[in-house]
């Protein structure tokens, strides 16, 4: 199989490049032109690297000559000071004009996998927990809704052109590295303060109707060391819940959708085996960092589930990582023999968190 890589220097991506190069697949990968992150592409000589914005038509029609397969990894992910249409234009139209690149080079795609979002269900309340594929998507972010637009985009050129797809909606997906970050103080004070951004929040609306919950977290964490382990919890003591992937589970979603013919036509949620409860994320930091642990009590209890019985049951997909091994396998992370490419690599690896 020919296969064109989106987004292939990207947290997934990399990672993806190399699955797919070490299964024997010929790899063309798509990245945007001045992309910092090129350079982790160098471990893969035999890998072809294009340049081509997803809001360049023309770039995009030779990305696509030739190929059989497209896994389409490229987004706009982070809102920071991005205009609110791009997130239309990338994950929207850009998906248009992927599909419309495939259509023009005449070759006739075997399958095209769309990596989606639990975006696409309201992350900041879930309609379900847990969230199957078959729940509403009605999300409240311009992320969400750029994605779940993306995969209408992909569904209506697949009947129009006949082509075999398969969309993936991710959890959140964590490199190993950047596992530690989550379950401290800073990183549910981000979390939770995207509410302040108005209007403008994406991606994890987790206020979503509910910013005094901000000013009681900034309460409950203010004499707390910025590296304590912090969970949130609901009224009781009941613990939040999150659903994450490692990024090698996440790529192992992704190629069995390429590959497995019980992936066509279908949506399938990735994400670990299990929701890692806000307790014992914060107890796996407190446990390997040695750093004290803090709950905090907030009047509402949020709950953000995947379910991927669908994947397992259509896919053989069975995740390998849970929270603690995504957080050990960053600390054992050694130079290049390590098993994943780090999201923050230039190139090789780049080590972040050490224990104290
Ligand atoms: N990271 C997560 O937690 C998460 C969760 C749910 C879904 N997803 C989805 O998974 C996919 C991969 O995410 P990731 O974590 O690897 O993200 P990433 O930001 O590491 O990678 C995205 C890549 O897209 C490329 N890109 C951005 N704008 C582009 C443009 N205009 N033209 C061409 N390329 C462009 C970037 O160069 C980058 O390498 C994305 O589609 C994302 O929406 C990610």
């Amino acid at each position: 199989m020919k296969v064109l890589v989106t987004g292939a220097s990207g947290r997934v991506g990399a990672n993806m490049v190399r699955r797919l190069t070490a299964a024997g697949a010929e790899v063309r990968a798509m990245i945007p032109p001045g992309d910092p992150q090129a350079p982790k592409l160098a471990a893969f000589p035999q890998v072809q690297v294009v340049e081509a914005d997803l809001g360049d038509q023309a770039a995009i029609n030779v990305a696509c000559k030739g190929v059989t397969h497209i896994v389409h990894l490229a987004a706009q992910l982070m809102r920071g000071d991005t205009p609110v249409d791009r997130f239309y234009d990338i994950n929207a139209f850009g998906t248009l004009r992927l599909l419309e690149g495939a259509v023009q080079c005449g070759n006739r795609l075997e399958r095209f996998v769309l990596t989606s979002s639990d975006g696409t269900y309201r992350p900041g309340a879930p309609p379900a927990v847990p969230l199957t594929e078959d729940v509403p998507q009605l999300p409240g972010d311009y992320y969400g809704t750029g994605k779940l637009i993306g995969e209408i985009v992909l569904r209506n050129h697949a009947v129009q052109y006949d082509i075999p797809f398969s969309i993936v909606r991710f959890a959140t997906v964590v490199s190993p590295e950047e596992a530690a970050k989550i379950f401290r103080v800073d990183f549910w004070r981000t979390m939770l303060g995207w509410h302040r951004l108005g209007k403008d929040c994406h991606l994890w609306p987790l206020f979503d109707g509910h910013p005094e919950l901000a000013p009681m977290y900034e309460a409950a964490v203010a004499d707390a060391a910025p590296d304590t382990a912090v969970g949130l919890a609901g009224p009781g003591g009941e613990p939040w819940t999150l659903s994450l992937v490692d990024v090698r589970d996440a790529v192992d979603g992704v190629y069995r959708a390429l590959t497995e013919p019980g992936a066509l036509g279908r949506a399938f949620n990735i994400a670990a085996a299990e929701p890692t409860p806000h307790d014992e994320g914060a107890a796996v930091i407190a446990d390997l960092f040695e750093v004290p642990k803090l709950m905090v009590e907030l009047p509402i209890r949020h709950q953000l589930e995947l379910s991927i019985d669908n994947a397992n049951r259509h896919l053989g997909f069975r995740p390998r990582h849970d929270y603690r091994d995504m957080v050990e396998s960053g600390l054992a992370m050694t130079g290049t023999d390590s098993e994943f490419i780090p999201a923050n690599a230039t190139s090789g690896v780049a080590a972040t968190w050490q224990p104290r």
